[in-house]
């Protein structure tokens, strides 16, 4: 083939992809979870969420119809994460990414997004410090610095003066310890011992026991929400500290309402603090509860990733309407930059200079219904949360 006419021919293949973008074009959304392994309900509740936005608000945007795509990350691995989103971008041409539970799989991602043309939106991984490593992330989960920080001043004016922390040891687990000091003590309490666990500690004994022998009035408790969270919280109840009266304080993550029916009674009374309750009382978060519910199969299943994905679709979409369908990853961040909507856990907004969304954290407290059932019961609200994690990087 002659210059000119390989010319002509490239020329010829632009006008007609450009003319093929003009008109409808499919647009693929690769999502990275745990779909299957010890945390697959977590992953379970991304696939929800996404299912539960699509029925209520339509699979296509501006005539563009929306096709996602899962890839199954079953726990936390850096090398396997980079290589999923490699594959989604290159052999199944996504035009975003969304999804990822743990921080680690999300700082793995980051540095491709660039080059890749293509935004990642965060429906859980809970890092203050993941937004600072690409400007082509948006978050519509919570940080644990933004769920932990109200619970400081909580223990002190319950008469709490003296706590020991104990944190799953990376990223989000150290932002929750950091973050809960700080309010801790700027409150007029005082940390007296800091427990930082491998991530895959599972006999939870001998840290009760340090819990116990420390002398503190109260714990403050951070693990990544699944079989961690539900073997931690039966452990200090069945160790007896619940019962000696030691004061429970941690983020949502360990009290999920999926973890509620198997710990029972070992739950009731427990206080956390989070973005979101499945039982919040609002008309958006009935119509999301009902098409969630529908979408994974049980009520009891419900957990908060279910949210981080229904509002990070919706970021989603309205990014395919500011670009039109056509990839242009930092037209479509800016586009969501200031975004407001109200989510099923409330009013919401994706701060411009963090791209990290700004909500309420409530204060709750796991309670029975009048069904028998244990849910978690919103009994404060601490409104216009930002990231506290960031202001202090
Ligand atoms: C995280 O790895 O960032 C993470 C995982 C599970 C949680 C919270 C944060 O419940």
């Amino acid at each position: 083939m002659t210059a000119g006419k390989k010319i002509l021919g490239a020329a010829i293949g632009a006008l007609l992809m450009s003319s093929v973008s003009a008109y409808a074009e499919t647009i693929k959304v690769g999502i990275i979870g745990p779909f299957s392994g010890p945390f697959a309900l977590q992953g379970k509740n991304f696939q929800a969420g996404v299912e539960a936005y699509m029925a209520l608000n339509g699979k296509s945007v501006k005539g563009h119809d929306v096709e996602v795509i899962y890839r199954d990350l079953p726990a936390a691995n850096p090398a396997q994460s980079r290589a999923l989103a490699q594959e989604l971008v290159v052999k199944e041409k996504v035009q975003y990414l969304g999804g990822v539970y743990f921080t680690p799989d999300a700082m793995a991602i980051t540095p491709l997004l660039a080059q890749a043309n293509t935004p990642l939106v965060i429906f859980n991984a809970a890092t203050s410090a993941i937004m600072n490593t690409s400007p082509l992330v948006v978050r519509t989960s919570f940080t644990t610095a933004q769920t932990t920080t109200p619970l400081g001043k909580v223990a002190v004016d319950e008469g709490v003066r003296k706590v020991i922390t104990v944190v799953s040891d990376y990223g989000p687990g150290i932002d929750a310890e950091n973050a809960f000091k700080k309010a801790f003590e700027a409150a007029g309490g005082q940390v007296v011992e800091a427990i930082r666990m491998p991530m895959n500690t599972a006999d939870f004994s001998p840290i009760m026991q340090r819990v116990r022998d420390s002398g503190a009035a109260g714990v403050f408790a951070f693990l990544p929400s699944g079989p961690p969270t539900l073997g931690f919280v039966k452990a200090f109840n069945e160790t007896g500290l619940k019962k000696a009266g030691i004061k429970f304080y941690a983020p949502g993550d360990l009290t999920q309402e999926s973890d509620l029916p198997a710990l029972g009674e070992a739950a009731e009374g427990l206080k956390t603090s989070f973005h979101y309750a499945v039982a919040h009382d609002s008309p958006e978060n009935k119509k999301f509860v009902e098409a969630a519910t529908k979408a994974i199969g049980s009520a009891d299943q419900l957990s908060f990733p279910s949210v981080g994905a229904y509002d990070g679709m919706h970021v989603i979409y309205k990014m395919i309407e500011a670009t039109d369908g056509k990839q242009d990853a930092k037209k479509a961040v800016d586009a969501v930059k200031g975004l407001s909507w109200t989510s099923p856990r409330g009013p919401v907004r994706i701060e411009p200079e963090t791209r990290h969304i700004t909500q309420n954290i409530y204060l709750r407290e796991v309670a029975k219904g009048s069904d028998g059932k244990y849910f978690n019961k919103e009994i404060q609200t601490f409104p216009d949360q930002k990231d506290p994690g960031l202001a202090t990087q």
